[in-house]
């Protein structure tokens, strides 16, 4: 291992922007194909691996919702999110804030409370058995409608003590986040945090939307601000957190290749860059792969490393104390490290 891949190894970090249907392993999703006389499409784990060449965001959603199928019982999301956990442990991961789809699985007659109760358990598994912290956030699917969404809202009542945030996914060109403005706004007056995924594929309007009527706390992706230096400006003087996921970018295409992904233009742009996997089972690699690929394309150097981590818990919906104390814990490990 070389000594920069060693850092990353040990470095602490959370992850604010992962999907955890998009953490279910080929082996996991023939696991539960099998408990619950599930068919699948697909003849091997290989065959799985093999059909996960995207052009554009939506070849992945394709078969990411055709994936998440195989999820239907509490302990099927419960054993989801402790095997993410498990690879999140072993990355240094201390702290997650994750992503749920309940749209996906209600439209199957999945109850909302069973898909809740499995991932509370898998983190108080990965509590337990880690000592991570975990969040939910909950994405209501974009492509979906804006009555749909406040449906889903109504299910999730009884469960809003347990749920950090709502979050916007899925596909974003020609579902602009203004699409939401209200649900979102009922969320907030439910004292839900706001995040969005915006600017993945869709233009720098679709951040200015997500800031200006969404009024999110943190933007997932947001790679096409760059497009627009009053954006850029704007984010850097509100130390907007952006969510970066650059083996995503490169799997989706929203990148060329990793020797053209921005994030150390991000960096150098004054911007609170995070590293995150997005949905790790289909795109290469968990959050230290991610760091990994950065730091190769890009070149990047211990101290920039140790910023994106530094972000990655001022960006999180932790406490300030929290949220000082883990800091406290990146410098610590840089200084050992020296
Ligand atoms: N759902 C899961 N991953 C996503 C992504 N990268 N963009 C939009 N929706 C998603
Ligand atoms: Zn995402």
């Amino acid at each position: 291992m070389t000594d920069l891949n060693a850092f990353i190894s040990g470095l602490p970090k959370a992850e604010l922007h992962m999907h955890i249907e998009g953490s279910l392993e080929p082996e996991m999703m023939f696991a539960l194909a099998e408990r619950n006389g599930v068919a699948i499409p697909f003849a091997s784990v290989e065959e799985v691996r093999g059909a996960y060449q995207f052009s554009r965001l939506q070849d992945f959603l394709d078969i990411y919702y055709a994936g998440a199928d195989v999820l239907r019982t509490e302990a099927d999301f419960r054993d989801l999110a402790a095997a993410y956990f498990d690879r999140a442990a072993a990355d240094s991961v201390v702290h997650a804030e994750i992503f749920f789809d309940p749209q996906t699985h209600t439209a199957r007659g999945i109850g909302f409370g069973t898909v809740v109760a499995g991932l509370l358990a898998g983190m108080e598994d990965a509590r337990a058995r880690h000592g991570i912290t975990a969040r939910l956030i909950l994405c209501f699917l974009r492509h979906l409608s804006e009555a749909e969404a406040f449906a889903t809202l109504a299910e999730a009542e009884p469960w809003l003590d347990r749920i950090e945030a709502v979050g916007l996914d899925s596909s974003e060109l020609g579902h602009p986040p203004e699409k939401f403005a209200r649900v979102f706004a009922a969320a907030a007056a439910k004292g839900l945090k706001r995040v969005a995924h915006a600017g993945e594929e869709g233009p720098a309007d679709y951040v200015w939307q997500a800031l200006d009527v969404l009024e999110v706390d943190r933007l997932d992706h947001g790679n096409r601000s760059l497009e627009d230096p009053a954006l850029v400006e704007r984010l850097a003087r509100e130390q907007m957190t952006l969510t970066v996921c650059p083996l995503s970018n490169l799997k989706l295409c929203v990148v060329p290749s990793m020797d053209d992904h921005p994030i150390d233009h991000m960096l150098a742009e004054g911007l609170r860059v995070t590293i995150n996997s997005d949905d790790p089972a289909y795109f290469g690699g968990y959050v230290n792969a991610n760091y990994r690929a950065a730091a190769e394309g890009r070149r990047l150097g211990a101290e920039q490393l140790a910023t994106l981590a530094r972000n990655s818990f001022l960006g999180s919906f932790l406490s300030e104390e929290e949220k000082r104390a883990h800091i406290a814990r990146v410098d610590a490990y840089v200084a050992g490290f020296r």
